[in-house]
């Protein structure tokens, strides 16, 4: 099962990913969470990514693609894996259609998770994250139990450094003009599938399941 998850900046991708791998058993693969890594870790990927990740533009594609399709060929990629965040330019889907191809592989699903720009940016300023595990809450439709601390792990809770206003204005412009032509293109190929992602946590799970199988 070869899974990638679209959609703009909040839209949910991260939260419905924690779901999907753990139902479907699957490696999460976010290039976002690799360079936040990277970022953390203070490597010179790392220092070459926050460069465009500050200012909410994208990561070049040419570094972008070679740390995502090296992920894909460790083993916990053989039974299938769940992207999210990559691709999102055109050149890199026809970059991963060829890594893929060439080990007589390809793109099973995609699901394009929807949600109107006005809740994006709703969303987006306020999420906070585990600093430890990563879990996302958001404040006020998600909260966690206990102000700033994680549910899962006691962590301490953050925001990530791309979510400010001005930064997240720019992500949804990017979306829209550098990943959106992205949805023709999966269009296509007849493997995308449109979800409305306003609809709640677990109703958009639901979706998905529907749309997987058991
Ligand atoms: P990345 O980390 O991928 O960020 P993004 O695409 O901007 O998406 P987010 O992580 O912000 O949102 P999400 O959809 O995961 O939402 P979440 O589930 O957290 O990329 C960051 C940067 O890295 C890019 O800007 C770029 O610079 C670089 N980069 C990464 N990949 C790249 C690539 N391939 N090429 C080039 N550059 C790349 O949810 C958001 C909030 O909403 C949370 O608070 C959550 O609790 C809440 N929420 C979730 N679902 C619901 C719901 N159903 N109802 C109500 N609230 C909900
Ligand atoms: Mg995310």
């Amino acid at each position: 099962m070869n899974l990638i998850l679209l959609g703009p900046p909040g839209a949910g991708k991260g939260t419905q990913a924690a779901k999907i791998i753990e139902k479907y058993d699957i490696p999460h693969i976010s290039t976002g969470d690799i360079f936040r890594d990277n970022i953390k870790e203070g490597t010179d990927l790392g220092k070459r990514a926050k460069e465009y990740m500050d200012k909410g533009e994208l990561v070049p594609d040419s570094l972008v693609i070679e740390i995502a399709t090296d992920r894909l060929t460790k083993d916990d990629c053989k039974n299938g894996f769940l992207l999210d965040g990559f691709p999102r330019t055109v050149d890199q889907a026809k970059a991963l259609d060829e890594f893929l191809a060439g080990r007589g592989d390809k793109v099973d699903h995609v699901l394009d998770i929807e949600v109107p720009k006005e809740e994006l940016m709703t969303r987006i300023l306020g999420r906070r994250v585990c600093r430890k595990c990563g879990a996302t809450y958001n404040i006020p439709n998600m909260p966690p139990k206990v102000d700033g601390i994680c549910d899962v792990c006691g962590g301490e809770l953050m925001q990530r450094a791309d979510d400010t206003r001005e930064t997240v204005e720019n992500r949804i412009e990017v979306y829209d003009s550098q990943t959106k032509p992205l949805l023709d293109y999966y269009k296509e190929a007849g493997v995308i599938s449109r979800l409305d992602g306003t609809t709640g946590l677990e109703n958009v799970f639901g979706v998905i399941v529907g749309i997987l199988g058991d």
